[in-house]
């Protein structure tokens, strides 16, 4: 149960991989407290977690079963710390989250390794801290201090937090060491440290600070009850009566828990760590990499050799000529020095990471190379030729990948004579970034090559998703439906202030239109004109882009697209000149405009991606449902606390889900595949 040393007794938490604080860890620890209490031998406590974890809060796939509610709860087990008359000191190594930081909250003492990451994540799941953090740390750091921790949720080491009141000791080595001789210190009659809730809160001080912060909260942040919750959390800190508060926050979180926003946001939680395994079926053992060849020093050659070399990679980039190098390199340097002068990162770091980067025109160097990212012009012949060329100039077994956006993967790598060696890696914008990675298996990429798309994803501390080789992979097949219901809104009588309006209050970064404003109308535009002669002429086909694009609106770059922009922020509602655009395709349809209310803008965008992904999962491009809710969640500004389209498809009455969507079928018209939702959608009685 636990080893003494000197008259201490040391309690190692030992559930793998992070000590999660699940029911049987909790009932260790309780257990051991109450018996080093009750063990005359004893002078103190230290209570110790792995190298990788001293903890990472409480187990969250206990939450809402019965094992959460069992006793020892996670608040008994710090009450019982609490009411130990013996010290007891926390030896944090790794990470102290959540649950797990607000366990070395209710000791007597902390002593952390300077390496260590503390930091309540909570609000990332939708929650408040709820075993005491809202009340101890503000005793501890002050309120502003303990505010920002929790509502950015975001860790800082143990050496940033040295000065903050949080930690008794930061050491650079053998934490258990230090912790047993403060413990040694404590438990023989050295000056008593007050405990946390043992400390009185600067109450006015505090007060004046919250209701600021309450007024300062934005629409946006609103949306999440967590981040008022927080402050009322924080408000009963105040309260002299620290049990008072205590209950106050329990009980709040326990409101929290339930909600939708806490549930979408456990279910991304396991969604990403689902998604960047492979299905059983495709697992393989990763090829070794070290070596990075990059063709092309764009925006995104530029971006993924940013993000290689911070991982420590070396990489070969390759440009056509010495002008298109030299400006990669330039945009390679700017942006190091701007992390520099930022203070984000130490200009020592910096110069390793571009003293690994060689540019350079000469195809020969590429013979070094263990993996290949192409990244050139979005054109199947330009990409081809590239493909030939690295074919001739890798070793044989080298992993060859494509950049593309929607080109066909199987065409790119039948230009090679090895295309079980190649697949897509389709990075987002900014790449260096964006966390999601498609990883796309072409019809011959071998599961070797695949597993090591995956394990470069994760390398670059990405969140790689694997996918089918289908026009638009998952995510952009996904949105160019929901892009492409937005039009026939516009059409049927919606204005695009009013769709965009109508998803952003959704949860969505960005409205559709604004979005192609940012993005430049004229890509679309270059696809639509490649794809007209193959285009059926019963399919809807909404012109406005085309007649936005041939009156020289090419989107904000052009200062108008949808909107006009007045230096460079757009106007609240769209010209004249744009209505009449769209007020002439809708008569050419012969539609009678008629508006349409904020929730069923909603619900037909959402329905139209619900669609699509139920496709492409009857296809097989998309593995898991839960896959296509973290590419619209990481990849497409979908609110990460509505959980995806997936989920929000689950959380709607069935039927009515149905009948909606047979209803969206018609509005679409000719050439709107319907998809059987019914695999996708919750057995009745079943609760994510
Ligand atoms: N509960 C349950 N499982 C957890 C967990 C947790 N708190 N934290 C991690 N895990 C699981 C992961 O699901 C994963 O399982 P898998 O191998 O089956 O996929 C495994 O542990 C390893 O996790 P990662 O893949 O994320 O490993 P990393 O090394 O990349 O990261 C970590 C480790 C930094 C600890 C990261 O897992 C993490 O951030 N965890 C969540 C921490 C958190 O949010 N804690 C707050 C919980 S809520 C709470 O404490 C409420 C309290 O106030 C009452
Ligand atoms: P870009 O135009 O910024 O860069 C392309 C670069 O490739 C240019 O510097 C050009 O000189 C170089 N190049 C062209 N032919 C070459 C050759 N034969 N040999 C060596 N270099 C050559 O383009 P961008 O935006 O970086 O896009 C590159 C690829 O990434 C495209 O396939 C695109 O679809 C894809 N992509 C782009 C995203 C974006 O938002 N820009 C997002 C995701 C993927």
């Amino acid at each position: 149960m636990y080893l003494i040393h000197n008259g201490v007794a040391v309690i190692q938490l030992d559930h793998p991989p992070v000590n999660s604080l699940g029911h049987a860890l909790r009932k260790t620890i309780h257990t051991a407290v109450v018996a080093a209490q009750a063990d005359s031998g004893v002078c103190a406590l230290v209570l110790i977690g792995s190298d990788k974890a001293f903890s990472a809060g409480a187990d969250v796939s206990e939450f809402g079963k019965p094992e959460q509610a069992a006793f020892p709860l996670i608040t008994d087990v710090f009450a019982r710390i609490d009411a130990c008359t013996k010290p007891v000191v926390a030896a944090i190594s790794g990470v102290a989250l959540g649950g797990g930081l607000e366990l070395a909250l209710s000791c007597h003492a902390r002593v952390a390794l300077a390496s260590a990451k503390l930091g309540l994540p909570e609000i990332t799941l939708g929650l408040i801290p709820g075993a005491g953090g809202t009340q101890r740390l503000p005793r501890l750091i002050g309120v502003a201090a303990a505010y920002a921790m929790m509502q950015s949720g975001a860790a800082q080491t143990a050496q940033q937090l040295e000065a903050s009141g949080l930690l008794n000791r930061v050491v650079e080595r053998d934490v258990l060491a230090a912790a047993l001789a403060l413990a040694l210190e404590l438990g023989h009659g050295g000056e008593a440290l007050p405990r946390a809730r043992d400390r009185q809160p600067d109450a006015t001080a505090a007060r004046a600070f919250i209701e600021a912060q309450r007024a300062r909260l934005t629409p946006r942040q609103r949306q999440l009850p967590a981040n008022m919750a927080l402050l009322d959390a924080l408000e009963a800190s105040t309260d002299t009566d620290f049990d008072a508060g205590l209950k106050t926050e329990r009980s709040l979180f326990l409101g929290l828990l339930g909600s939708t926003s806490a549930k979408a946001l456990r279910y991304q939680f396991f969604a990403e760590r689902e998604a960047v395994k492979l299905p059983a079926t495709l697992q393989a053992v990763p090829k070794s990499f070290e070596t990075l060849g990059i063709v092309g020093a764009g925006t995104m050659g530029s971006g993924i050799a940013i993000c290689a070399l911070d991982a420590g990679l070396r990489v070969i980039l390759l440009e056509q000529d010495a002008a298109a190098l030299q400006r990669g390199c330039l945009r390679i340097a700017d942006h190091y020095a701007a992390r520099v002068t930022a203070g984000k990162m130490k200009a020592s770091v910096a110069a390793l990471s571009e003293a690994r980067l060689t540019p350079t025109t000469d195809w020969t160097l590429f013979s070094r190379v263990d993996l290949v990212i192409e990244a050139v012009f979005e054109d199947l012949a330009v990409k081809q030729d590239v493909f030939r060329k690295i074919d001739a100039h890798t070793r044989a077994g080298a992993v060859l990948a494509s950049n593309t956006s929607y080109l066909d993967v199987d065409a790119i790598a039948n230009a090679t004579k090895r295309p079980q060696d190649v697949l897509g890696l389709h990075f987002f914008s900014p790449a260096h970034v964006m966390k999601l990675l498609e990883v796309v298996r072409g019809t011959q990429t071998a599961p070797e090559v695949l597993a090591t798309g995956m394990a470069l994803g994760r390398a670059l501390k990405k969140t790689p998703v694997p996918t089918g080789n289908a026009f638009g992979f998952i995510g952009n097949r996904i949105y160019n439906a929901y892009r492409k219901q937005c039009e026939f809104m516009l059409e049927d009588g919606a204005w695009p202030e009013e769709v965009d309006a109508a998803l952003e209050d959704f949860g969505f970064a960005m409205g559709p239109f604004k979005v192609a404003d940012l993005s430049g109308l004229d890509i679309a535009w270059r696809m639509r004109q490649a794809q007209a002669s193959s285009r059926d002429p019963r399919e809807r086909y909404v012109d406005i882009l085309d007649a936005l694009c041939a009156q020289g609106r090419l989107g904000r770059k052009t200062g108008a697209g949808y909107y006009t922009y007045t230096d460079g922020k757009a106007g609240k509602t769209t010209d004249a000149l744009v209505r009449q655009v769209i007020e002439a395709a809708s008569s050419r349809r012969g539609i009678t405009r008629r508006p349409l209310l904020p929730e069923q803008i909603q619900r037909r965008a959402l329905l139209a991606m619900v669609n699509e992904a139920a496709l492409l999962l009857a296809e097989g491009v998309a593995s898991r449902a839960s896959d296509v809710d973290v590419v619209l969640v990481q990849g497409y500004g979908f609110a990460r606390w509505q959980g995806g389209p997936l989920f929000w498809a689950q959380q709607q009455d069935r039927a009515t889900l149905q009948t909606d969507l047979q209803q969206l079928a018609r509005q679409s018209g000719w050439g709107f595949v319907l998809a059987d939702l019914e695999p996708l959608l919750p057995t009745s009685g079943a609760t994510l």
